[in-house]
């Protein structure tokens, strides 16, 4: 049984929440046109699609992110997302997840088990409760008493790895320790900003986060500013790779403030990435940064600490080739428009 008093506040807060979800004046003074677009971290193809088919529609950027984070989420065979996911070294599926809008508005939830859409949740957090971030046990509650169900996101192929990790690897406290021979799929984190026909500017990140980390471990991707951030008047960013790294520079509003100052989004993603190199206290040779972002005319770029990272960027079809930074290795074709594969350009290697 929900706590009533918990209840009660959740419902006179809700009123916050839908107070800030009616279009306000503000709004509808920044109202434009422009092209959609829509780019996501790694080969999430399916993901792209699933927000890309929102956008054509005529859709809102929030909704289009939202939708389709949904698809790594319950796909089992992505193995750094929701379902399937590697759990921390107790065994445990904890998710990392957030959503920003236009206007600044933004929720988020961290740690977060049992739960097969954590995107939905920080959207939840974000409209109905006067709160940006809720984590572990108290966002698990926060999402049942909301209607989402409970569902087991260890597979049993997840399961098995974990177990033979166990037997292969010293289980010491040391957060080093997580940092050797991790398979080149460790972070598949999805993030992915997008912008609608009206100009809306939307992103959204969701994650396991680092396999086998330390239990409580929380990376970058539901931290606003770190994973993903947005402003609705200039752009919106967001990262892959060694959350910590993320965290220190806050990496996503760095790219953001950037853009504001005039920097085009390639070169802000260039900047970050080599303001990252220079500040971090971990050796660089061992840590990935992959870095997006989109500006409020819809340019994009993205940028890396290392070679490997890809990305996938959703265009109409009156496009031609776009010109990007970059070596696009794949193309095809989506209703109304085209999905290219981009191969980052990298900093170290
Ligand atoms: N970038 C995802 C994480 O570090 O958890």
């Amino acid at each position: 049984m929900p706590n009533p008093s918990r209840r009660d506040f959740l419902k006179r807060t809700a009123a916050v929440g839908a107070l800030a979800a009616l279009p306000g004046s503000a709004r509808a003074a920044t109202k434009r046109r422009s092209r959609p677009v829509a780019i996501a971290t790694w080969k999430n193809r399916g993901a792209l699609e699933a927000a890309w088919n929102v956008l054509v529609s005529g859709g809102y950027a929030l909704d289009a992110v939202e939708a389709g984070l949904h698809i790594p989420e319950a796909d089992p065979n992505d193995h750094s997302v929701g379902l399937g996911g590697r759990p921390d070294r107790d065994g445990r599926v904890t998710l990392d997840s957030c959503i920003m809008d236009e206007r600044h508005r933004c929720g988020s939830v961290a740690a977060i088990e049992d739960i097969l859409h954590p995107v939905s949740v920080a959207r939840k957090v974000m409209e109905e409760t006067p709160h940006v971030m809720l984590v572990g046990d108290g966002a698990r509650q926060f999402a049942l008493e909301q209607g989402f169900e409970r569902t087991n996101l260890l597979t049993e192929q997840s399961e098995q790895e974990w177990r033979e990790w166990i037997e292969t690897n010293d289980y010491l406290p040391a957060i080093n320790n997580e940092r050797r021979d991790w398979p080149d799929d460790n972070h598949d984190t999805c993030g992915m900003i997008a912008i609608d026909s009206e100009g809306r500017l939307s992103g959204a990140c969701t994650t396991s986060g680092w396999a086998y980390k330390l239990r409580g471990r929380v990376g970058d991707s539901p931290i606003i500013g770190a994973g993903l951030f947005v402003d609705g008047e200039i752009g919106a960013a967001t990262a892959t790779g060694h959350g910590e790294e993320m965290i220190r520079t806050a990496a996503a509003h760095t790219i953001v403030e950037r853009m504001r100052g005039g920097l085009a989004p390639q070169e802000a993603c260039q900047q970050a990435v080599e303001h990252l190199r220079r500040v971090t206290p971990t050796d660089p040779a061992t840590i990935q940064a992959g870095l997006l972002a989109l500006d409020e005319k819809g340019d994009f770029g993205g940028f890396a600490l290392q070679r490997g990272f890809t990305y996938v960027v959703a265009l109409p079809d009156s496009e031609r080739e776009p010109s990007v930074k970059g070596e696009i290795t794949g193309r095809v074709a989506v209703r109304g428009g085209t999905i290219y594969v981009v191969e980052a350009p990298y900093l170290l290697g």
